[in-house]
């Protein structure tokens, strides 16, 4: 029996690549080359299956235009790539990579949270450049990060992550906001508070955005809401670009309406804002946060054991639209 055929659509590590061709004929994107949507359809139209990334779109016009794919396995928990609906719709199983990357991304967030709070970037640049000629009582004073309120805003499996990280480690006075409040032993064990939107933007020192980005979260933090924020807060977005409206923001930036930002996603990557670049209070990383080398390889092994359990029994580790799947 021939093997299935499956597209890698973006570049993987080798030994993936080399598991995935002990089970399928692989057609794979080492060079990562950037493929238009015509080009992507192009390739996957003899395809039974799909590795993807977040910037891979699967979208309706590609679903029709490629009737034989049946499983779009994605090596990122995020999903927004995906018009899961149109995939339910024609049948197609689409995966994530949930939990393997919880940890490294909650700590990433941390990271950035404490550069942008204590102006880490801001004074290495200054160094760097040889301004730094002699010390001075308030050169980079920034806020402090223990016993400050840290707000989060999507209090899923990373928000939880964060949450723990400043409730236990730096002693800080944790407040949620989130679609659903969580259950009382789980917030016992993040030591976080659920409350309204509102007061999270208004009583948050450091706010930072855990939330999966949909048409129902586009935006989430614009004008309004960076208005209620304090004058001394920091922002940090780890989600999706889109869900900050960055014009918005570099004007809060600029006017000193927030004190600082720390961004990880933009809404156009990897294009970035223009006006983000001008301004000196924000922190600026390419989409790193789950970016530490065993987790990296762990989503990927997590993508192609979704393919191998999808294509070897019918059934996905982590299925996303479980429902496509036969009983
Ligand atoms: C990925 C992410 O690296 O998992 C996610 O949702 O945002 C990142 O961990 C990125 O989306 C590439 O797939």
């Amino acid at each position: 029996m021939s093997k299935p055929r499956i597209l890698v659509a973006r570049a993987v590590f080798p030994e993936t690549i080399e598991r995935l061709k002990q089970h399928f004929e692989v057609e794979s994107n080492q060079a990562d080359e950037a493929w238009t949507p015509a080009q992507l359809i192009e390739k996957l139209r003899d395809k039974d299956g799909a590795f993807t990334t977040g910037s891979v779109r699967i979208d309706a016009e590609l679903l029709a235009a490629c009737p034989k794919l049946k499983i779009c396995a994605n090596m990122a928990v995020g999903y927004n790539n995906f018009d899961l609906e149109a995939m339910t719709a024609r049948g197609v199983l689409g995966t994530n990579t949930p939990d393997v990357l919880t940890d490294t991304t909650a700590d990433f967030g941390f990271a950035l949270l404490m550069a942008t709070a204590r102006r880490i970037t801001e004074s290495e640049i200054y160094l760097r450049e040889g301004q730094w000629t002699k010390w001075s009582y308030d050169m980079f004073a920034g806020s402090d990060i223990h016993g400050a309120t840290l707000g989060i805003l999507g209090m899923g499996r990373i928000g939880q992550g964060i949450a723990k990280r400043g409730a236990h480690g730096f002693g800080m006075n944790v407040i949620y906001h989130n679609r659903s409040r969580l259950d009382a032993a789980t917030e016992a064990e993040c030591k976080a508070r659920y409350v309204s939107k509102e007061e999270l933007l208004k009583t948050a020192d450091h706010l930072v955005l855990v939330l999966p980005y949909s048409a129902a979260s586009h935006h989430a933090i614009g004008a309004a809401e960076l208005a209620q924020m304090k004058s001394t807060a920091t922002l940090v977005n780890i989600a999706r670009g889109g869900i900050v409206d960055e014009d918005a923001l570099v004007q809060a930036l600029r006017d000193k309406r927030i004190a600082a930002a720390g961004l990880d996603v933009f809404e156009g990557e990897p294009k970035v804002n223009p006006g983000l670049l001008t301004v000196p209070n924000v922190v600026l990383t390419p989409h790193i946060a789950s970016a530490s080398v065993p987790t990296r390889k762990a989503m990927a092994n997590l993508a192609a054991d979704n393919l191998i359990e999808f294509f070897s029994k019918g059934q996905g580790l982590t299925p996303l639209n479980p429902q496509v799947l036969k009983a």
